[in-house]
């Protein structure tokens, strides 16, 4: 009698497309969370118990704690290209392989940046609370006035692929002159390619109009952006961030954004999110949304069938499309 050996158990952090669930019980036996319930860290370590594997999204830390409690696991898919939410050295310790969802998302939090920096520049949320409140009685020359786009110097901090695809609308859509700052300098075609200028961090605060911020979040890039980083920048300027809370001081911010120190914010992280900084709930010269920046549905679906396509990979070749710590598949 044939007796086919069980399949690994799969827990499900959040509610993602069904569908991508049902392609995922075919091959492990999935622990899911449909109603989208907000576990505790207790409950999240109580589920783990005998899950060989564990899809994430950015909202979960996954920490040597939990591993240690956590002792079958092999695997974590975490479905969004940053991954500070996991530790990734307690993780590649314990052999656990861990992937990201790179390259599906960079086209579109790139339009999204972009839809932030129009938005912040011609205050267009602005402009639309002000029209539902009833204001807008006459045409006047001075009605909103904002600052332009095309021709003005973006900044961007982070030339990752999603900084070069803005690098690429800037210059290429809005004749805008690109800078950049980053780890290390381009090469050269790339540069030509994204049409930006490699700078020191000093000369990017300095000259950009709009700086637009897409580095990764870490220990070492806490508070990237404070007070001090705020007064090297024009008054006339503005700063959007689409990567993640805790880069930018935000009670900094918020203080900076009432003094006139910069002009406008657009944010679409938070520290601490989903709480906003409630300074910043009051200012009108900031554009807020919900960490939405990969958020088209294309996208969000090919981010949950790449996680899915990892795992499943993993569990039946042994291998893994975007690992975060391939050294694990070779041991
Ligand atoms: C990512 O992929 O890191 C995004 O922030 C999630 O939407």
């Amino acid at each position: 009698m044939h007796t086919s050996s069980p399949q690994p158990r799969l827990l499900v952090t959040r509610a993602i497309f069904p569908d991508v669930v049902d392609r995922l019980r075919q091959h492990f036996e999935v622990i899911d969370n449909p109603e989208d319930a907000l576990w505790t860290r207790e409950q999240m370590g109580d589920r783990l118990q005998g899950c060989a594997a564990v899809l994430t999204t950015p909202s979960e830390a996954i920490d040597g704690e939990l591993l240690a409690r956590s002792p079958g696991l092999r695997m974590c898919a975490n479905m969004a290209v940053g991954y500070n939410n996991l530790d990734l050295p307690a993780l590649t310790a314990r052999g656990i392989l861990a992937t990201n969802t790179p390259d599906v998302l960079t086209e579109t939090t790139a339009d999204f940046g972009f839809a932030l920096l129009l938005a912040t520049a011609r205050r267009v949320t602005e402009a639309e609370r002000w029209l539902r409140d009833g204001h807008w009685t006459k045409w006047r020359y001075d009605t909103l006035l904002g600052r332009d786009v095309h021709g003005s110097t973006l900044g961007i901090l982070g030339m990752g692929r999603i900084g070069q695809a803005i690098a690429r609308r800037g210059a290429h859509g809005f004749g805008m002159r690109v800078i950049y700052h980053n780890r290390s300098q381009l090469d050269a075609a790339t540069e030509q390619a994204c049409g930006a200028r490699y700078v020191s961090r000093e000369t990017l605060l300095r000259e950009a109009d709009h700086l637009v911020l897409v580095l990764p979040y870490s220990a070492g890039t806490h508070h990237s952006i404070g007070m001090a980083e705020l007064r090297q920048m024009k008054p006339g300027a503005s700063l959007i961030n689409i990567a993640r809370g805790g880069i930018v001081d935000d009670a900094a911010l918020a203080r900076a954004l009432r003094e006139g120190v910069i002009a406008a914010a657009g944010l679409d992280v938070f520290e601490g999110e989903p709480q906003v900084h409630p300074d910043l709930l009051t200012l009108d010269n900031v554009v807020l949304s919900p960490h939405i920046a990969s958020a088209s549905e294309a996208t969000r679906r090919a981010m949950a069938n790449l996680a899915a396509d990892n795992l499943i990979a993993f569990f039946t070749r042994g291998e893994a499309l975007t690992p975060l710590n391939p050294e694990v598949l070779t041991r």
